[in-house]
């Protein structure tokens, strides 16, 4: 066995000698480790030996077996040094190219817009919550106190799914869930989106995004909604030279009822087609609270007043950048997206 085992010892330092490339020493591997190959040849032969030398034999050919792989495996270490070291020499380095540049995601504006809302209401103490998308006719409008030949029922304002769910067309359908789920005082801001079934023009498109504001508690006055809503736009364009005016408007969820415009500043209050010419942009209609809708609520309209509102995100975005187009928002045109960063 001695002797076998040092033949192919020797035939092993042969061939590692000639060695010149990875390939070659692959070749080498699967020739001597391979099943039928001489060092399994060794372990075959032990069947001819007799019991008691058997042990003894067993034992050389495991140590030449693992003295093969050392040797081969060392063999492998020292070509990939060789190799990296060659390639080190060979690669050189231009530390003076410009970088690969990376685009990170970032904030859609309208997300941007929203988080700024968000961060001025907290501030003045209200909290979030949150209201479905697919909604009932009766938050979306029956609750709110919207006689059933109401137009803003129509088919062509709401996008029915069936003949009574819809997807809302304003934040204040989760009012009502609100007074039911808590007591006064109440002071959300609801943020969400909107849908409406209208012709998509530069300014009005069929989705869009409200936040709703709703203040319940005793002794809540038509001043205190005035000062919040100017409170919150100066607050909002706060370096801007903005101007806020209000005008009575009818809702049937809120009485009294008005409609909140911003000077446009895509024409510095001149007058535009943005604005029709007035130099106005409507941006959230508001009132107190219809005595109805605390019904509604299961809120006592004798012992607590409130008010409300509901502003659109993309008007106010289009305000302060002076975007001419409601459209650009959701065309997802990285061109226009990336100046909002
Ligand atoms: C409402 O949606 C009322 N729910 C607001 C309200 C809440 C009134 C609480 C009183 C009390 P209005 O339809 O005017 O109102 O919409 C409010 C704002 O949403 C608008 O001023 C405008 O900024 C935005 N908005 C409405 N329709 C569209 C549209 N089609 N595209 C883009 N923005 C819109």
């Amino acid at each position: 066995m001695r002797e076998a085992i040092a033949e192919i010892n020797k035939g092993l330092e042969d061939d590692i000698r000639a060695v010149g490339t990875v390939q070659d020493l692959d070749e080498l591997k699967v020739k001597y480790l391979r099943k039928k190959g001489p060092v399994q040849g060794l372990v075959r032969a032990l069947r001819d030996i007799s019991p008691e030398e058997r042990p003894n034999a067993g034992k050389l050919i495991n140590d030449f077996k693992g003295s093969v792989e050392d040797r081969l495996c060392q063999l492998q270490e020292s070509f990939e040094g060789e190799e990296s070291s060659r390639r080190l020499e060979e690669e050189t380095l231009d530390i003076t190219l410009p970088g690969r540049r990376r685009f990170l995601s970032r904030k859609h504006l309208v997300t941007q817009m929203l988080d700024e809302v968000l961060d001025i209401l907290s501030g003045m103490g209200f909290t979030v919550q949150y209201g479905p998308d697919i909604e009932t006719d009766y938050y979306n409008f029956e609750a709110l106190n919207f006689a059933k030949d109401h137009p803003a029922r129509d088919m062509q304002d709401t996008f029915y799914i069936d003949k009574d769910t819809l997807l809302r067309t304003h934040t204040s359908n989760t009012q009502v869930r609100v007074m039911e789920s808590n007591t006064p005082p109440i002071r959300v801001a609801i943020p969400g989106k909107c849908f409406r079934n209208e012709t998509i023009t530069a300014r009005s498109h069929v989705f869009f995004h409200q936040v709703e504001g709703l203040y319940i508690d005793e002794g809540v006055t038509f001043a205190d909604l005035l000062s919040m809503l100017e409170e919150f736009f100066q607050k909002l364009f706060h370096d801007q030279d903005t101007k806020v005016r209000v005008r009575p408007s009818y809702f049937p969820f809120v009485e009294p009822g008005m409609e909140v415009d911003v000077s446009c500043m895509i024409c510095s209050g001149k007058g535009c087609p943005i604005c029709k010419h007035t130099g106005w942009l409507e941006v959230a209609g508001a009132g107190m609270v219809h005595p109805e809708v605390m019904k509604s609520g299961g809120i006592d309209s004798e012992k607590y007043t409130g008010y409300a509102w509901g502003l659109g995100l993309e008007r106010l975005l289009m305000i302060k950048h002076g975007i001419k187009d409601i459209r650009l928002f959701f065309e997802n045109d990285l061109r226009f997206l990336e100046q909002f960063a």
